[in-house]
């Protein structure tokens, strides 16, 4: 079994409203944060009520570091559905966080050279808090499944799988999905103090049934999380708990 804290919520709200509490209650402690981001539809809702926190002045960003866990390759970095967007776009430009204290992977030009850069940046750093979204076949950043869990930044070509999922965000058209990315790698996940893994819907229950399960398994990046050291996180709706 894993000892993993699994928070079973009611709905979608209240599984970002309980993330917000683990978000506040660290920044509140340690304004000088240090946290990994994540992308995708999932924590929306949790950077909301951290927008809505800042607008009320209980908490601040203007210490906080972030660094986000991956972005689309061959897409210019100002393109909508690029991640540095995602982030501008859902959260950075509505908190009072420093730009220059946000870090994404830079998915323009020569990848081996940009996971390299991204690598020696996170080993000058300790990321208190992670944030991470899970992939319908078990991906945690872009780790798609098969990943060996020692590798750190790095370039991925992502699965079919994943292109389908994320289609919906490019009109619905795979051939616009990029077929690249540049990722965290899992060994720099794990290094992170605590860990928050967020999954909400029907389509996550399968991945999460398997990570709950305790068994560590190469083929379900997600299942890394049990071997972590510190605190882990899995917070879910009653439907993405459904086969637990
Ligand atoms: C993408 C991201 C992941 C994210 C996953 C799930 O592939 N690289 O970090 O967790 O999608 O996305 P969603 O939350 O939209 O289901």
């Amino acid at each position: 079994m894993s000892k993993i804290e699994l928070i079973i919520t009611d709905n979608y709200d209240e599984m970002s409203q309980k993330a917000s509490e683990i978000f506040i209650d660290l920044l509140k402690r340690k304004p000088n944060a240090v946290l990994g981001l994540a992308t995708g539809s999932t924590p929306i809702g949790l950077y909301k009520k951290l927008i809505e926190k800042t607008k009320k002045k209980e908490i601040s960003f203007k210490e906080v570091i972030t660094y986000n866990l991956d972005e689309y390759c061959d897409i210019p970095k100002n393109h909508e559905q690029s991640y540095f967007t995602f982030m501008n776009e859902n959260f950075f430009k509505h908190i009072d966080i420093k730009k220059i204290n946000t870090h994404i992977p830079n998915g323009e030009g020569n990848s081996k050279f940009n996971a390299e850069n991204y690598e020696n940046d996170l080993q000058k750093i300790k990321i208190d808090l992670q944030l991470l979204g899970i992939g319908s076949n078990g991906h945690i950043g872009f780790n798609e499944p098969g990943t060996d869990f020692d590798i750190g930044v790095h370039e991925v070509q992502l699965t079919e799988n994943t292109i389908k999922d994320n289609a919906r965000f490019f009109n619905n058209d795979i051939n616009k999905v990029p077929k690249k990315a540049i990722t965290m790698g899992i060994r720099n996940i794990l290094e992170a103090d605590t860990i928050i893994l967020l999954a909400s819907g029907a389509n996550k229950a399968k991945a999460i049934k398997s990570v709950m399960s305790g068994v560590i398994d190469k083929n379900v990046p997600a299942s890394a999380l049990n071997k972590h050291k510190g605190k882990v996180f899995v917070i879910v709706d009653k439907e993405a708990a459904s086969q637990i």
